[in-house]
């Protein structure tokens, strides 16, 4: 199963009662393994969790921290844009240049990267540096 395939199949099972925006995301880590997840709403709205979140607990424990490739997928015209906090959440296990590409359900519509997404990311470095 590719990628784009990975976070399709999520698509499907995203659980979003509330908002009907269903999502699929999946993650690629340079091993090759991929990690899916989907949001998951709730009735106390604020508990709900993106699918790019749920995409990178899978990740994390399967027991891999590096993500080398990233595919949201959404219905719609348009191409999703991920969230600001799922951007922070990606860029903590991920390099500035890893792809990120957006999908409609039939296949991908653009293509970007992390550190496009969030530029001048708050990161581990940036903390040690202030922390001396
Ligand atoms: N959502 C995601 O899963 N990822 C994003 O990057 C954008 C938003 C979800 C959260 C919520 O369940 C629904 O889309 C509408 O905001």
């Amino acid at each position: 199963m590719d990628l784009f395939e990975a976070a399709r199949a999520a698509w499907e099972n995203a659980y979003a009662p509330y908002s009907g925006f269903k999502v699929g995301a999946a993650l690629r880590c340079p091993d090759g393994s991929i990690h899916a997840g989907c949001n998951v709403e709730n009735v106390a709205y604020p508990q709900g969790t993106c699918a790019e979140a749920g995409a990178i607990a899978a990740m994390v424990a399967s027991g891999r921290t590096r993500i080398a490739e990233v595919c949201v997928v959404a219905d719609g015209p348009e191409a999703i844009s991920p969230c600001g906090g799922c951007r922070q959440k990606l860029a903590e296990f991920a390099a500035p240049d890893t792809a990120v590409i957006l999908a409609g359900l039939d296949g991908e519509r653009a293509r970007t990267t992390v550190g496009a997404l969030l530029p001048g990311a708050f990161d581990a470095a940036q903390m040690a540096r202030a922390a001396r």
